[in-house]
């Protein structure tokens, strides 16, 4: 097939962006996964989310935030008394990067030159998509967009902006929230994020 192109202004439009991400061979990780995970939602939404790669569910739909974690998210957005579809949903890295476990395929953290190499992407989206306010959901998006690898503890809830001055909103991803085995903590945490998302109606009325 025909080698995504490598020229950022060559892609004049969103549309060609996603059809082009299709083949992208930027690095490895299309080798293994079914297909690439473009970003989706409104096109010119005030509000575009960043996660870090899709997961097995996504990586079959070929939709970002479908699976638990999507669950998660959803579930949040809905309580902090916003509405997704008029978002822009994406991740740092376009692929599922996984390690096989029986039949099992399970979730592998994307290394430094896999966000990097799929920043090309993700600026493009950010070129089109021209949001008020870019909100990383955990630390490779936060990794991606900012380049600093600081803590995400240290970056949530403080007014940062990406380096073309788009405000920028730090929160957890919606995994850690799935991960967290306490109940109480759960719920803790889950109010947490809930509020960092209601935030964000502050800042993009
Ligand atoms: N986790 C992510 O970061 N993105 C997805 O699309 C799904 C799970």
């Amino acid at each position: 097939s025909e080698p995504a192109t490598s020229n950022i202004s060559a892609i004049e439009s969103w549309e060609h962006a996603a059809a082009a991400a299709r083949s992208c061979r930027r690095c490895d990780l299309w080798c293994d996964a079914t297909q690439t995970v473009f970003g989706e939602g409104t096109r010119n939404a005030p509000v575009i989310f960043v996660g870090e790669q899709p997961g097995d569910q996504e990586d079959l739909a070929g939709k970002p935030f479908v699976g638990p974690a999507g669950k998660v998210f959803d579930r949040a957005m809905a309580d902090a008394g916003l509405d997704r579809t008029q978002a822009y949903v994406t991740n740092a890295v376009k692929h599922f990067k996984f390690q096989l476990r029986g039949k099992r395929r399970i979730h592998e953290k994307p290394n430094a030159g896999e966000v990097k190499a799929c920043r090309f992407w993700l600026d493009l989206e950010l070129g089109f998509v021209r949001p008020q306010l870019v909100v990383a959901l955990g630390a490779t998006a936060l990794k991606a967009l900012t380049g600093e690898t600081g803590s995400l503890a240290e970056a949530r809830g403080r007014k940062l902006a990406l380096p073309d001055g788009t405000p920028l909103l730090v929160t957890v991803h919606p995994s850690y929230l799935l991960r967290l085995p306490d109940e109480a903590a759960r719920a803790r945490e889950t109010a947490r994020f809930v509020a960092d998302l209601a935030s964000i109606l502050e800042r993009v009325p």
